[in-house]
């Protein structure tokens, strides 16, 4: 037994949180390891970083599946099968059925990219533009039945510039996700 929790990680794209998420874990003092990472879309870029790592690395792809809750169950099975007892949602873009948060209540945690309870969904970074806002962020929290609104375990704040688009915002941001998201694993792992 090592004493550190085993996680796993799910992602549907390229995975930059998730790679911060490796790279800290490699820390002799970090309490969890990365033992899994599973993607909805086998072409997710994040699976060969993961692989490449040494990390098992599968594509549960949901459009094979007849319902949502079929899905869920591979996802479930398949978590259960590697003692996974940590979820790291980072950037897994799949609505999970309450059935499931239920099941992994207080043990799966997500990365959202703004300041919540502000903004759920999608499209964030577009969405502050056009309410004005000076300052942006983003949270990583719980997940619980309902999207993006489980008790939140760390922010991050970035200022909003003039003449900012989008994709200014998301790599400022970007930037803190990597920074929180990592140290918010640990919090939750018990350091
Ligand atoms: C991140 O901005 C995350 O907050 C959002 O999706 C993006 C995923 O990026 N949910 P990556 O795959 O971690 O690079």
């Amino acid at each position: 037994m090592s004493g550190l929790k085993k996680v796993a990680v799910l992602i549907s794209g390229r995975g930059s949180n998730m790679t911060a998420l490796i790279e800290a874990a490699k820390a002799d003092d970090y309490p969890a390891e990365i033992v899994l990472v599973i993607s909805n879309k086998p072409e997710a870029k994040g699976l060969d970083v993961a692989r490449s790592e040494n990390i098992a690395a599968i594509a549960i792809d949901h459009t094979e599946f007849d319902s949502r809750e079929a899905f869920e169950d591979a996802l479930h099975k398949t978590l259960l099968e590697h003692d996974i007892e940590i979820i790291a949602c980072a950037g897994f873009m799949r609505k999970l059925t309450a059935t499931f948060t239920r099941k992994w209540e207080g043990a799966m945690i997500n990365i959202h990219p703004s300041l919540l309870p502000k903004y759920k969904g999608l499209n964030t970074h577009q969405r502050a533009l056009e309410a004005g806002d000076t300052e942006h962020g983003c949270t990583v929290h719980y997940v619980t039945a309902e999207l993006d609104s489980g008790p939140i375990i760390m922010q991050a704040k970035v200022p909003v510039l003039k003449g900012d688009t989008p994709d200014d915002l998301a790599a400022r941001i970007l930037l803190e996700e990597h920074r929180i998201f990592p140290l918010s694993l640990a919090k939750v792992c018990g350091l």
